[in-house]
């Protein structure tokens, strides 16, 4: 394969840049896409997002996040990953609020399943019976973490509107291709359209969830809109943003970044303080806008999960399957 990516592909910026140097770029990168003090929950006037039905979602009480200290509107919606539109966290919010429509929006759901076809996203809302308020924990594979209130509903109902037949062992979610508006596409070394995938009883687990919002507003397009994946416990690269099709099957997929770099990462990508990535540590995080003094933090296993998942990986090289 052809890596003739720039170095942000191959690490994260705060273990190639300077911590002094990383700082002061990454206020830069806020100051120009936001206007400093620009702060409070907010669309800015520029940006676009879609999947309008359920506003405002209740919070479910059994996932309310209360021992958890929330991130920042505005690093949520302004430090992110979403290479297809650019490799820097500033540059999508930027270039995926400049003309990029997402609204409205189809999904496709295919495969082994009674009940295929494509849905309106606003429809297929409607269909599982609307949207409730999460707030969970976001671990990048690159070691830094959030706290994320999403709006959404979770996976298992719309795998239950489906009715996946008995063969299907596995669930893959494809993102948009759109190389017109979406300027990283226009690198095809990555191999687009973005694809992840989970075993189907983890895409059961009570804790599997497709976001529309977050923040009680609809996904800024930035942010994955109109529909991303969510899996709290595994590493943020599973869960697909702008998702476009839905497809039950019998084998699993093989998913963009085990495609680009299977020694680094691989299908399950759950969030283990004991298997480090080949090039750093996993015991440990940077919060994102946790400061100088609470910077950082112990990686918890499974993402702080492992009551609601660990069964799922019984028995399991971990290590193996990482
Ligand atoms: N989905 C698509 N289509 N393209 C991407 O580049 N990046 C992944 C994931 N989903 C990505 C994607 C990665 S590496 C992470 S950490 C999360 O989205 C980031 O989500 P956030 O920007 O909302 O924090």
């Amino acid at each position: 394969m052809n890596l003739k990516f720039n170095k942000n592909w191959q690490l994260s910026e705060s273990l190639v840049t300077p911590e002094k140097e990383y700082r002061s770029r990454t206020r830069r990168d806020f100051i120009k896409t936001l206007g400093f003090g620009a702060a409070g929950a907010l669309l800015l006037p520029n940006q676009s997002s879609a999947a309008t039905e359920g506003f405002p979602s209740k919070l479910n009480p059994n996932y309310s996040g209360k021992e958890l200290k929330v991130t920042p509107f505005n690093y949520v919606t302004s430090y992110n990953n979403f290479y297809e539109f650019g490799m820097d966290k500033g540059d999508p919010v930027t270039n995926s609020n400049q003309g990029w429509k997402t609204d409205p929006w189809t999904v496709e759901i295919r495969g082994l399943a009674r009940n295929t076809g494509k849905f309106d996203v606003n429809a297929l809302v409607r269909k599982v019976g609307g949207i409730e308020q999460r707030v969970y924990r976001h671990r990048c594979v690159e070691a830094w973490s959030m706290v994320i209130p999403w709006d959404g509903f979770q996976l298992s109902k719309l795998i239950a509107l489906a009715e996946p037949t008995a063969d299907a062992k596995y669930i893959t979610f494809t993102s948009f291709e759109d190389s017109k508006n979406a300027v990283g596409q226009q690198d095809s070394n990555f191999g687009w359209p973005y694809i992840e995938g989970l075993r189907l009883d983890e895409a059961q687990n009570e804790l599997a969830f497709m976001a529309t919002g977050v923040f009680g507003k609809p996904l800024p397009n930035q942010n994955g809109a109109p529909l991303r994946l969510v899996t709290p416990w595994k590493y943020g690269f599973k869960g697909a943003k702008s998702i476009v099709l839905i497809e039950f099957t019998q084998e699993a997929p093989l998913n963009t970044w085990q495609r680009i770099r299977s020694e680094e990462y691989g299908f399950y990508a759950n969030v283990n303080p004991k298997v480090d990535h080949p090039r750093w540590s996993q015991g440990s995080e940077r919060v994102i806008g946790g400061g100088v003094f609470n910077g950082r933090q112990s990686t918890l296993m499974f993402n702080g999960y492992e009551r609601q998942v660990a069964s799922l990986y019984k028995g399991m090289d971990l290590k193996r399957y990482y």
